[in-house]
């Protein structure tokens, strides 16, 4: 306190001199103030944080991760059509760039073979990668095999993960309307079929796919995936397609899937998650996998390849494969994948009992030593 508190004149009380140190006057007040404000901002602070993180997750939350076995619908009405009026006119298409991925097509075709599809079967391969053996393997089920120039990616591959490198040839499938095809269903080599689906050829849209689904905070997405796609072959779309690859802006890591989702993304009819039956699904949400799995027509093998040595995409010797099979199921993710790739086993061995003798000329002197993949 200063004395110009006091006017000239005034007497100045007298104040006796502390006998030991006491704390001023004004500053007890002020203390508690302080102490009192600080405690306010820390509580009102942390009940904001508390309400943000709370709102935050409603609002980020997503039904399917939220998801619960509320409905018991079937997938299609009952009334809907699934027979083709001319199954010359549709196909359903895969590919096969390397020989590591012919074990994969034969039991692909198998399996389609085994829900009665009655399109055309037909297996694009890049004549200069793949050998006769592979390619007489993958075909040894009912797919026809045409062959396709490579497409090369757009900026000499710059960012492309290794193992998408040769993923731009699926733009070929836009061409196969040279084979008389209307429309077609592209499967990704390493999906199997479980029901037919018939039923999406009589779309009337242009272009269709399953939704992607991811193990980060991308969780399920509204970009699709393009390991099964419906389409409607056409060399003039193609054409433009190409000529768009130098100049779009986008990703450049998920390769075609990136390109076909900046093309068609805003057009895309989305299909139900049973046509992309994703195994990340089954990792992010359990329930749901379980769920559904009935209805699921198509399963995609993102996440495990029971056919190769994961992660590194290595191929597995034809004779080896049940074995592989086996040990992948209770090794990878832990064992999360056990059921799925143990089906992909059954189907594999089954395969070979079904087409041995179409398989038998594929191997040169048809003996088990010479029996290896690549
Ligand atoms: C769904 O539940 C209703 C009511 O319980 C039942 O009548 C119907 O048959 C069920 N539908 C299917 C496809 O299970
Ligand atoms: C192919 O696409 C072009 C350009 O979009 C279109 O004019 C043409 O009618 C299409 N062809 C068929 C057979 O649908
Ligand atoms: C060739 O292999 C197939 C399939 O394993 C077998 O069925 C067939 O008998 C073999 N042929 C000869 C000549 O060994
Ligand atoms: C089996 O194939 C291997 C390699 O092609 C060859 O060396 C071997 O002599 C063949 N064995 C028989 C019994 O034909």
């Amino acid at each position: 306190m200063s004395s110009s508190f006091f006017r000239r004149g005034e007497s100045v009380p007298y104040v006796p001199l502390a006998t030991s140190p006491s704390p001023d006057p004004l500053k007890r007040p002020f203390k508690s103030r302080y102490i009192f404000a600080a405690l306010l901002t820390l509580l009102v602070s942390l009940g904001l944080n508390i309400t943000l993180i709370i709102q935050s997750r409603y609002d980020n939350a997503n039904p399917l991760d939220n998801y619960q076995a509320l409905n018991n619908q079937t997938l299609l009405a009952e009334d809907s059509p699934r027979i083709l009026a001319d199954p010359s006119r549709h196909a359903i298409v895969t590919t096969l760039y390397d020989d590591n991925f012919a074990p994969a097509v034969a039991t692909l075709g198998y399996s389609l073979r085994k829900v009665n599809s009655h399109a055309r079967l037909i297996v694009l391969y890049i004549p200069s990668q793949v050998s006769s053996h592979a390619l007489c393997i993958a075909s040894s089920t009912g797919f026809e095999p045409h062959p396709v120039d490579r497409i090369a990616p757009p900026h000499d591959g710059q960012g492309v993960y290794y193992h998408f490198v040769d993923q731009y040839t699926k733009l070929k499938l836009w061409t196969l309307d040279d084979l008389g095809i209307e429309s077609l269903v592209y499967l990704d080599a390493d999906t199997l079929v479980k029901q037919n689906f018939d039923e999406l050829f009589a779309l009337p849209w242009n272009f269709a796919a399953s939704p992607d689904v991811f193990l980060n905070r991308k969780g399920f997405t509204l970009s699709f995936n393009a390991g099964v796609l419906f389409l409607h072959p056409n060399t003039t779309t193609f054409n433009h397609m190409v000529s768009q690859l130098a100049s779009a802006s986008y990703p450049p890591g998920d390769a075609e899937q990136s390109f076909l989702n900046h093309y068609f993304g805003a057009e895309s009819l989305r299909l139900p998650y049973s046509y992309n039956y994703n195994l990340a699904i089954k990792k992010r949400a359990p329930l749901l996998w379980d769920t559904l799995w009935n209805e699921a027509k198509v399963v995609h093998f993102t996440l495990a390849k029971p056919f190769l040595a994961m992660p590194n995409y290595v191929g597995v010797a034809w004779d080896e494969m049940e074995a592989h099979v086996k040990k992948q199921a209770i090794e990878w993710y832990g064992g999360l994948f056990n059921k799925e790739i143990r089906w992909w086993g059954e189907l594999f061995a089954e395969m070979k009992t079904v087409h041995e003798v179409e398989l038998g000329t594929c191997w040169t002197g048809n003996n088990s030593t010479s029996r290896t993949i690549s």
